[in-house]
Parts: C-alpha cells; sequence; structure tokens
C-alpha cells in the first residue's frame, strides 16, 4: 500500500497527474440480499449469491486534483446531486481515511445500465468506483479487500468484483470488527451455459430505495424473519445445485427465493411492491415456457424487471416468449461475465 502511495504523490509532487478507469458489470442474486445487520458497514443478514452479467457495464475513472476543493461527479456528462453525489462523496471520504489522504477526485461515471431501475446499477458503479478509487488513491487492496470495500457503497458491490457466480459472505457481529468477515468470493460452478433474459418493462427510477425498503421490510415485516431462515437453506442447495450444473434445481431454488423476497416486502408496514402489471405478465410467460417443457425460471430486485434464467441455447425462444407477453418491454439476453477490471493506474 505505501509503495504505491508513495508513487502517487511523488513523482509530480501535484495528485493531479494519478488516476484510473476500471470497468465493473452488474450480477444478479440467484439468492438474494435483503436486510442489514449493521446499516453503516453494510453488513447483511444473510449470505447471498449472483451471477456477474457480461452487459451494461459500468466504466468509472478517478482523477485526483490537488487544486479542487470539493469531489466533482458526473453521471454519464451530467453533474450529480443529491443522495447520488453524497453517496459517491462519503465513498471517496472512506478511501481517503484508508489512504491518509485529503486530496479531492474528479470522478467520471458511464453506466450503460438504467440506473435506479432494480437492474443493480449501484452494483457496477460501486464495484468500479471502489476498484478506482483504490487505484488512484494508493491502496492497492486485493480482491477480497476490494469486495470489503465495494460493499461499503452498495452491498451487491461486493459481488460484482468477481465474473461469474459468486458468493456473498454475510460474516458475524456487528461494528468495526465484523467488516473483515463479509466478502464475496467466486463460487465454483459446473458446466452450465446459462443465460439470463432480461426484461425491462420499466426502466425509470424506484419509487423507494432498496435501503429504505430493506429496512422497513426488516423492522416491520412479520414474514422477514422466515425468509431470512429458508434463504440459508437455499443458499446451501444452490451450492450444490451450481457444482452439479443443475439448472433447474438453480432456477427452481432462484425464483422460490426471489418471490420470497418480494412477499416479504409485501407483509412490510406499510407494503413495498416494485412488481407491476407487466411483472405479473412475463411471469405468467414463464410459467408457459416451463409448461412447454423450456427450463427458464424468473427472479426480480427492488423494481418490476425480471430476469429469466434459462439455458443458453433457450435465450432467443425465451426472449421472443418474454416479448410477447410484455410487448412494451426491452428485451436483452445476458450470460455469465467478468469480474471487474482496472484499465489503466495513471491516466485515462
Ligand atoms: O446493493 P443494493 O443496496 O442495491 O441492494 C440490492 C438488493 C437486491 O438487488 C434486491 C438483491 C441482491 O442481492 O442484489
Amino acid at each position: 500500500m505505501s509503495e504505491q502511495h508513495t508513487a502517487v504523490v511523488r513523482p509530480s509532487g501535484r495528485y493531479a497527474a494519478a488516476g484510473a478507469t476500471a470497468v465493473a458489470h452488474p450480477n444478479i442474486a440467484l439468492v438474494k440480499y435483503w436486510g442489514k445487520r449493521d446499516e453503516e458497514l453494510v453488513l447483511p443478514r444473510t449470505d447471498s449469491l449472483s451471477m456477474t452479467l457480461d452487459i451494461f457495464p459500468t466504466t468509472t475513472h478517478v482523477r485526483l486534483d490537488a487544486a479542487a476543493r470539493r469531489d466533482e461527479v458526473t453521471l454519464g456528462g451530467v453533474p450529480a446531486t443529491g443522495e447520488a453525489l453524497r453517496r459517491i462523496v462519503a465513498f471517496l471520504d472512506l478511501v481517503r481515511d484508508r489512504a491518509g489522504l485529503s486530496v479531492r477526485a474528479v470522478v467520471d461515471t458511464e453506466n450503460t445500465v438504467p440506473t435506479g431501475a432494480g437492474l443493480a446499477s449501484s452494483a457496477s458503479g460501486f464495484a468500479a468506483l471502489a476498484a478506482a478509487a483504490a487505484a488512484a488513491y494508493g491502496l492497492g487492496p486485493d480482491a477480497t479487500a476490494l469486495s470489503r470495500l465495494a460493499r461499503r457503497g452498495s452491498g451487491s458491490a461486493s459481488r460484482s468484483v468477481f465474473g461469474g457466480f459468486a458468493v456473498w459472505h454475510a460474516g458475524a457481529g456487528t461494528g468495526a470488527g465484523a467488516d473483515a468477515g463479509s466478502y464475496a468470493e467466486p463460487v465454483p460452478a459446473g458446466d452450465l451455459d446459462p443465460a439470463l433474459v432480461i426484461a425491462v418493462v420499466d426502466a425509470g427510477p424506484k419509487a423507494v430505495s432498496s435501503r429504505e425498503a430493506m429496512r422497513r421490510t426488516v423492522a416491520t415485516s412479520p414474514l422477514y424473519g422466515p425468509w431470512a431462515a429458508s434463504s440459508k437453506d437455499d443458499l446451501v442447495a444452490m451450492r450444490a445445485a451450481l457444482l452439479r450444473a443443475d439448472l433447474d434445481t438453480v432456477g427452481e431454488i432462484a425464483e422460490r427465493n426471489a418471490l420470497g423476497m418480494h412477499a416479504t416486502m409485501l407483509a412490510a408496514r406499510p407494503a413495498v411492491r416494485y412488481l407491476a402489471p407487466a411483472t405479473l405478465m412475463v411471469l405468467d410467460s414463464v410459467l408457459r415456457l416451463r409448461r412447454d417443457g423450456i427450463a427458464a425460471y424468473a427472479t426480480m430486485d427492488a423494481g418490476p424487471n425480471v430476469k429469466v434464467l434459462c439455458r443458453r441455447a433457450d435465450a432467443d425462444r425465451v426472449a421472443a416468449v418474454v416479448r410477447g407477453a410484455a410487448p412494451r418491454a426491452t428485451v436483452h439476453i445476458a450470460r455469465p461475465g467478468p469480474g471487474v477490471r482496472l484499465l489503466n493506474a495513471g491516466g485515462r
């Protein structure tokens, strides 16, 4: 850490030369993260498991600027404001604190995923920001430390550090001592050739943030405890099904885990409902596909969009059926994608 740190500061005597660019992809959880036990450290109540996608990358450039009085952040060329800016600055503060530096940063982010629509833009966003900021500030974390760091920006970002399938260990306890135990790592999978058909039925921002929705669910939903308990069993069974490349069991577990998560929210007071009429149309089409002998299983996150897990060979047919069920949806086909990657360190 100190070597890289010195390299950042010394050569020019100015921080302005230091910069790094990172690319990360979103991930979709097959066993969901829903509920924190420590809000400040973003420590979850349960383990979760996801597939990183090969589409919708986020590219983030972080440049240190010794002359700047505050962080400057643009998202898709537009200056960030409000909550988005506050979260990014808080994250940069954490990185600065670890690096022992106070210099401000210029952050440019290009997101290709619809922001805030339950498509995990925060996962790719904070994984890319964590990698770029850690490099720019000279932290040089290994993959596990990077996963822990990304977690602080957004829980699901801990998993986007890795490609393919990743499990995020909840760890135990609360407070600073518990930080080390909560990180993601790759999960071995057999010879699966999966696709996720993503039906974006509404690309608009969600009405309730996942942060607030989780808080409310944990605090008020009588279904939360039972779901969290069954999620533990889901994770064990999911790992085994992945290892033996059993797509049907992977899909069955993913679908029941997601529907259960949405049930916990529907039972919250007041209820959180992300599912829209078009969501249900797509869910019906998934049942029809299964009746016709196609392995297709749905999962939904903090939004109305549906991701349908299927075999790669069936993806075009699944996409066509989903389009028929929700004609106004935009449909994408994703496959397992790579972990976060640093494009360079030192400039753009
Ligand atoms: O990381 P967050 O705060 O965006 O929460 C994501 C939660 C879900 O997407 C609903 C589930 C998950 O595990 O990704």
